[in-house]
Formats: C-alpha cells, sequence, structure tokens
C-alpha cells in the first residue's frame, strides 16, 4: 500500500491531540471543532440535496463523527462513514445509532459496491488531498453512485476572499515548520474539468457564505454540487 501523507499527518494530529486534551474536546479540535455546529450544518446540507430515511449514504472522511452524529439524531440510514485513523471512526461510533457503519480505508478507493450510494460526501476533506487524490476518489465515487446519485464536497478558493485566513494561517504554519497537515485550495474551473472528464454533471457551486439548507448556518467552506447522468 502507498505511504499517504495523509495517513501519517492526521495519524500524528489525533495521537497528540488525545494525549493532550480531554478525549471530546481532542476529537472535536481534530476534525475543525464546532463539533455540534458543523454538524448540524452539513446534516442540514445532505437533506436539502435529497437525503431522506432508508437512503444510503457515503460520508468520505467522516472524521470523529460531526455529520453521523447530527443525522443519528433523527434519520434512519444505510450510512458508511470512511476515514483513514481508527480512533476517530471509534468515537463516531459512540455517538451515532448503532446501525450506522464506520471503516477505516487507506486506500483512494470508496469500499463500497457500484451504483449502491444515493449521496457520497466528503467535507473538508479534498481540502487536505492533492489534486490528483481527490480527482482518483471521485473517480470511484462516480463508480459508488447509482445513476442520479449525488456527490457533494466542500472546498477552499483564493476566488473567496474570506477564504484568505486559511492560506494566510498555512503559511504561518509552514514558515514555522508546524503545519499539521496539507490544507489545499481548488479553483472552480479545475473542479469543473474533473468532473467534465469523470462524466458527472454540475448543479451547483454554492459560496462559502451561503446557506441555502434553511435555518442552519452557513458551512464557511464552499460547496460543490455534481450528478451522476
Ligand atoms: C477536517 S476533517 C473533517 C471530518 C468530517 N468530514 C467532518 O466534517 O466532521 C478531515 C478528515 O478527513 C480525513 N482524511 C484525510 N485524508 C483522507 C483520505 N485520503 N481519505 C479519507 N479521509 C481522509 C481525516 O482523517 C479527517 O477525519
Amino acid at each position: 500500500m502507498a505511504d499517504f501523507h495523509f495517513v501519517a499527518d492526521y495519524e500524528a494530529l489525533v495521537a497528540k491531540l488525545v494525549a493532550t486534551l480531554p478525549l471530546d474536546e481532542a476529537m472535536a479540535v481534530a476534525v475543525g471543532g464546532d463539533f455540534e455546529r458543523t454538524g448540524k450544518t452539513e446534516a442540514a446540507i445532505v437533506r436539502h440535496f435529497g437525503l431522506r430515511d432508508g437512503m444510503s449514504l457515503v460520508d468520505l472522511g467522516c472524521g470523529s463523527g460531526r455529520l453521523a452524529w447530527a443525522l443519528g439524531q433523527t434519520m434512519r440510514l444505510d450510512y458508511l462513514g470512511i476515514d483513514i485513523v481508527q480512533a476517530l471512526l471509534d468515537y463516531a461510533a459512540t455517538r451515532s445509532p448503532r446501525t450506522y457503519r464506520f471503516v477505516l480505508n487507506r486506500t483512494l478507493d470508496i469500499p463500497a459496491r457500484d451504483a449502491s450510494a444515493d449521496i457520497v460526501c466528503a467535507f473538508s476533506v479534498f481540502t487536505h488531498l492533492l489534486h490528483h487524490e481527490s480527482y482518483l476518489y471521485m473517480e470511484d465515487i462516480r463508480r459508488v453512485l447509482r445513476p442520479g446519485g449525488r456527490l457533494l464536497f466542500s472546498f477552499l478558493e483564493f476566488a473567496d476572499p474570506e477564504h484568505w485566513v486559511e492560506f494566510s494561517g498555512t503559511v504561518l504554519a509552514q514558515r514555522h515548520n508546524m503545519l499539521p497537515h496539507l490544507n489545499q485550495f481548488i479553483e472552480r474551473n479545475a473542479i469543473d474539468l474533473w468532473a467534465d472528464r469523470l462524466g458527472y454533471e454540475r448543479e451547483a457551486f454554492i459560496d462559502g457564505s451561503a446557506a441555502p439548507w434553511g435555518d442552519a448556518p452557513n458551512l464557511r467552506q464552499a460547496l460543490a454540487v455534481f450528478r451522476k447522468p
């Protein structure tokens, strides 16, 4: 198996947080903080884009389960959470319905059958991958989606001035040799090109400051919504 940068980086980050913080705090910080707020927003997004009881959802890079926790309050789903750090998956399982499944996966493939998922989401995951890694995931996600199924993923972009703080923070951390993991920006023209090559139809790009999903807060990252024809 390849030695991926993200496995070493996230394993080290989670180990350090678990050693220094109470567990709930460590598990929230490991995925960016704001466990409940962000979970509610992510849940509002997947519902807005068609998630209903009984459907099949793949949550790529599910982390410590912010989304699974929020969905699990009310939804009966065929839920599959995938991540590269076992400690995050173990914690996510403790905060989710017993029927939700959590699987460790350290490849750029999705461990699910062809045409088996109604929605695949990846919140703040391609923000930590190299472009060709995201592309490979998008390719395999298309295999896993049913015809008409949707891919939702969040991203950071230079076109949004609000995202500059993420970039300047990354520059600062790199300057002091304290960068915990890769932070990656992706521009909309690159995403459109990848999606076109892979045979997706774009449904929407949503600005990080917008929240068309109702009363849940915005995501802060931009959102891409694609459909498998
Ligand atoms: C910023 S956190 C977001 C977690 C979760 N999606 C959420 O919104 O709460 C990024 C997550 O992506 C996971 N991750 C990083 N690289 C990955 C990869 N190549 N495949 C799957 N998950 C990955 C990390 O372990 C981490 O849990």
